[in-house]
C-alpha cells in the first residue's frame, strides 16, 4: 500500500507530464508546485486533495485523469504568516477548470473564510473545462459566490502568471488585487473569437496583455517584470493588511523617528500656483523611510494611491497628483480611488489624503461617461469608511473635489491645511469672471480691474484661514511638520469605533 502511495504522488508532482513540464519552464514559467515552492516559507506548504481526479466520460476524457486534476490546493507560511493559496497547473488540461478542481478550489476557500485566513490564488488556465460542459459553468460559479461571501472578510489576491481566459479571469477580477506578470494576459474572449465576431485582428499581448490591464482597462493593481517579481510584490503587499477584518494590519518597530522634521517640504510649492510639483516627494518625505508601495502605478495616474506607514503603523494614502491633468479628478481616478478606499476600509487600514485638485474634469467626454455617477462613487467609499481619516490639503482644495477628497463634512476625523492652500468653490480666475464680469467689463481698464478683483478673492476667500476659523480645517501647519503632525493624530485616534445604522448593504453608484 505504501509503495502504491508513493507512485501516485510521484505521478502527481508530474503533473501533465515531464515533457509539459519542460515546455512550461522553456516559456519562463514555474510549474504549479514549484511556484508554491517560492511562495512558502521553506517546507511549510501543506498540500490537500492530491489524489482528486475528475469524472467525466465525455469526448474520451475517461482515459484521461491526472491525479490532483490540474490545480494544487493547501495551506502554508509566507513570512510566518497563515495564507490558504491554490495554484493551476497548466501542464494539466492547460489548467482549465471542472467540476473537481472547482471542488478542490471551494474547499481551501471554504476553509480559509471558517478561520479569517487570506486567500492567495495563481492563475494559469484555459478557463471552463471544455470537455465538462456545464459542470465547469456550475464549478466557477460556487467560486465566484465564495470569492463574493469572503469580499471584505479576508483578503484575497491574485497573480496571473500565464494566459487566464473566460472564467479565469472572473474570480481574479473578484478578488482585491491582481498582479500580473509581462508575460501573462487576461481576456474573456480570444483573439481568434474576437476575428470572428468584429472581424478585429489582435495579437494576444494587444487584447489582455500585462500592460494592457495596467495602463488602459484598470483591471490589474501591479505590474511583473517575471514570477520571482511578483512573488516579491506578493510579499510586500502582504505586509501591510491584516488577516481579516476582525484584524488591524501588524504594527513594525518603526526605524524612521516620528519627530523627523522634512526641511525639503517648505520650499516644494513652485511660486506659480498652476506649477506642478512631486505629489510622490511630497508622500516619500511624510512616510517611514520613504517607503510608499503604489497601487495601479500605470493607470488613472492624476491620483496616487497605495500603502505606507506613519511611524510603523500601515497607512492607505489617496493624494491628487498635481503632474497628471494637473491633479483634476476624472471618471477613471475615482474609480480607482474608490476601490482602493473601501479596500482599507474594509481591513482595517487609516486613511490619509493629500488633496491638490482643481475640481473634476470638465467637457461631454466625461459627463456623458458618467463623470456623476463615477464621482459620486468616491464620494461614497469616503463618507462610509469608519477607519480613521486624515486629510492634508497641500494646495488647491477647488468645488465639488473639496467636500469629496476626505473632509471633514463627510465624517474625516482631523484635517490640516498648509498656509498656502486654497479652499473655495472655484479658482480666483474663474470665480471673478462670473461674479463680477460687468464690473469688469464696465470698468475703464478691465485688465486692470481683473487683476486687482482676482488678488481681492484671493486674499478674502483662496487661504485656508476661511475653513480654519469654522473648524473644518483643525490647523494650519508649516509643511516640515507634516509628518510629526500625522504621526501624533493618528495615534490618537487610532482607537476610533465607529458604526453605520444596521442595514443589508448600501447602494453605491456603480
Ligand atoms: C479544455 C483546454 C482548454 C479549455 C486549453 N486546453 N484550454 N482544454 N478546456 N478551456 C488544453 C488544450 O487543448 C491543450 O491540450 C492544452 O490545454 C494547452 O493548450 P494550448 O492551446 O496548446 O496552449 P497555448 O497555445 O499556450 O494557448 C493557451 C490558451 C488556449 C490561450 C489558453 O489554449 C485557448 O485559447 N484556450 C481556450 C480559451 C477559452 O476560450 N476559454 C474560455 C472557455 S469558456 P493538449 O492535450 O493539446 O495539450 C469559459 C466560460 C466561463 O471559461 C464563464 C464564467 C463566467
Amino acid at each position: 500500500m505504501g509503495s502504491e502511495m508513493e507512485e501516485k504522488r510521484k505521478e502527481h508532482f508530474l503533473g501533465g507530464g515531464k515533457e509539459k513540464q519542460e515546455q512550461q519552464r522553456k516559456r519562463g514559467k514555474l510549474t504549479a508546485f514549484e511556484r508554491m515552492d517560492v511562495l512558502f516559507d521553506q517546507g511549510t506548504f501543506i498540500e490537500i486533495d492530491p489524489f482528486v481526479i475528475h469524472d467525466c466520460t465525455e469526448f474520451g476524457m475517461q482515459n484521461k485523469k491526472i491525479l490532483g486534476d490540474g490545480v494544487v490546493t493547501g495551506y502554508g507560511l509566507v513570512d510566518g504568516r497563515l495564507f490558504y493559496s491554490f495554484s493551476h497547473d497548466f501542464t494539466a488540461f492547460g489548467g482549465s477548470l471542472g467540476w473537481s478542481f472547482a471542488s478542490k478550489v471551494c474547499k481551501i476557500m471554504d476553509l480559509a473564510l471558517k478561520q479569517g485566513v487570506p486567500i492567495l490564488g495563481i492563475n494559469d488556465s484555459g478557463g471552463a473545462r471544455i470537455q465538462e460542459g456545464v459542470m465547469s459553468l456550475g464549478g466557477y460559479a460556487e467560486i465566484f459566490r465564495r470569492n463574493v461571501s469572503a469580499s471584505g472578510v479576508v483578503p484575497q489576491i491574485s497573480l496571473i502568471l500565464g494566459p487566464c481566459a473566460g472564467g479565469a479571469v472572473y474570480s481574479p477580477a473578484l478578488t482585491d488585487f491582481i498582479i500580473m506578470t509581462k508575460s501573462a494576459y487576461m481576456f474573456v474572449t480570444g483573439p481568434e473569437v474576437v476575428k470572428e465576431v468584429t472581424k478585429e485582428e489582435v495579437s494576444f499581448d494587444e487584447l489582455g496583455g500585462a500592460w494592457v490591464h495596467n495602463q488602459k482597462s484598470g483591471v490589474a493593481h501591479f505590474l511583473a517584470e517575471d514570477e520571482q517579481e511578483c512573488f516579491n510584490i506578493l510579499k510586500k503587499l502582504l505586509s501591510f493588511i491584516p488577516s481579516n477584518n476582525l484584524e488591524n494590519p501588524s504594527r513594525i518597530a518603526a526605524k524612521d523617528d516620528p519627530k523627523r522634521t522634512s526641511e525639503n517640504l517648505n520650499t516644494i510649492l513652485p511660486s506659480d500656483p498652476h506649477k506642478p510639483y512631486s505629489m510622490r516627494t511630497v508622500i516619500e518625505s511624510i512616510v517611514d523611510d520613504g517607503d510608499f508601495l503604489e497601487v495601479q502605478k500605470h493607470w488613472a495616474k492624476n491620483v496616487l494611491v497605495g500603502f505606507a506607514r506613519l511611524d510603523g503603523n500601515s497607512i492607505g494614502i489617496v493624494a491628487n497628483n498635481p503632474e497628471v491633468l494637473a491633479g483634476v479628478l476624472d471618471i477613471d481616478s475615482c474609480d480607482k480611488a474608490t476601490r482602493f478606499t473601501r479596500f482599507c476600509d474594509c481591513f482595517n487600514i487609516p486613511l490619509l489624503a493629500f488633496v491638490d485638485v482643481p475640481g473634476f474634469l470638465p467637457g461631454t467626454n466625461q459627463e456623458w461617461g458618467g463623470i456623476i455617477r463615477h464621482g459620486a462613487k468616491l464620494l461614497y467609499a469616503f463618507s462610509e469608511a469608519t477607519v480613521p481619516r486624515l486629510t492634508v490639503i497641500i494646495r488647491k482644495a477647488y468645488g465639488g473635489a473639496y467636500d469629496v477628497m476626505n473632509s471633514k463634512h463627510i465624517g474625516s476625523d482631523y484635517n490640516f491645511a498648509w498656509p498656502n492652500a486654497e479652499i473655495a468653490v472655484m479658482g480666483p480666475e474663474g470665480a471673478c469672471n462670473i461674479i463680477f464680469r460687468n464690473e469688469i467689463s464696465q470698468s475703464e481698464n478691465p485688465q486692470k480691474k481683473r487683476i486687482e478683483l482676482v488678488e481681492e478673492y484671493r486674499r478674502k476667500f483662496a487661504n485656508p484661514y476661511v475653513a480654519a476659523s469654522k473648524g473644518f480645517i483643525d490647523d494650519i501647519i508649516e509643511p516640515k511638520n507634516t509628518r510629526i503632525v500625522l504621526i501624533s493624530s493618528l495615534n490618537s485616534i487610532c482607537r476610533k469605533r465607529e458604526r453605520r445604522p444596521l442595514r443589508k448593504h448600501g447602494n453605491i453608484p456603480l
